[in-house]
């Protein structure tokens, strides 16, 4: 199977992802985490962010549905995991059994408003902590500014908020969704801000993330005409901050 998400792109992003995540958030964690279940795990960049932040958890539980990246993640982390292939958004809480504590990062978007409910109510009936980082806030600003940006943005939200297959996206609702889901579910729920902040330094990544977020846009609306903004982009590489959240949710 080919996923929908890159080894390429993934390991192109880890480190702005990294210097991203809020470990603010993750100092705030419980003491005695030993296993930690990371949902969406992709390469299994969280993991290897987490790790030496948590140095008590000796056992790290991937989860995705795409094999290739599992397999890529537990051949690329430096340090002992456990692959599951599977859908999150079939997690039961006895899943959680012996789980201390539920990760993701850059996932909830991908979720429905009811998927993201369902996952909160797992974690509440498991009383298992959550910290559920980057989640696509939608706010991007570049610099130098054009004048096409605000109708990109617009129309790369509508497209995260896309229906497939009968279920429709949060997209960039994801970081509100996800609090009040927590908060409905009886946890006590702290934000934090976690923009990508790309200078000059991650051209590549501002280059990358430049071109899928102008196919997406005008895959929403095809009548926006963004060669020349492309080439003028092109010429002049902006730097970006680019909108996510991070999320902790303790159950008391
Ligand atoms: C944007 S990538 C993020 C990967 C990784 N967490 C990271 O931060 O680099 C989203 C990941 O979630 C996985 N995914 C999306 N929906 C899923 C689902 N319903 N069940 C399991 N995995 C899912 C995708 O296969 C992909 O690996």
């Amino acid at each position: 199977m080919t996923g929908e998400f890159s080894e390429s792109w993934l390991s192109l992003r880890e480190p702005a992802d990294a210097a991203a995540r809020s470990a603010e958030l993750a100092g705030m964690l419980p003491e005695g985490i030993h296993t930690v279940r990371d949902l969406g795990c992709g390469t299994g960049s969280l993991a290897r962010w987490l790790a030496p932040l948590l140095p008590g958890a000796k056992r790290w539980i991937l989860v995705d549905r795409d094999p290739a990246l599992l397999a890529h993640a537990a051949a690329i982390t430096p340090f002992p995991v456990e692959t599951v292939q599977g859908d999150v958004t079939e997690l039961t809480a006895a899943d959680l059994a012996e789980t201390d504590l539920v990760t993701c990062s850059a996932l909830l978007d991908l979720l429905t408003a009811g998927e993201v409910d369902r996952l909160a109510g797992v974690c509440a009936e498991a009383r298992t902590p959550a910290l559920f980082t980057l989640s696509v806030a939608g706010e991007v600003r570049l610099d130098p500014a054009l004048p096409e940006d605000a109708a990109i943005e617009a129309a790369f939200n509508e497209h995260q908020r896309r229906t497939v297959g009968g279920r429709r996206l949060l997209g960039p609702d994801a970081p509100a969704a996800a609090a009040a889901a927590f908060e409905r579910a009886g946890a006590t729920v702290i934000t934090r801000p976690s923009p990508w902040r790309l200078g000059p330094d991650q051209a590549a990544l501002t280059a990358e993330w430049l071109r899928g977020w102008t196919a997406a846009a005008v895959e929403q609306r095809p009548d926006l005409r963004l060669d020349r903004y492309l080439s003028d982009r092109a010429g002049d590489p902006p730097t970006a901050s680019i909108g996510h959240v991070d999320l902790l949710a303790i159950f008391g």
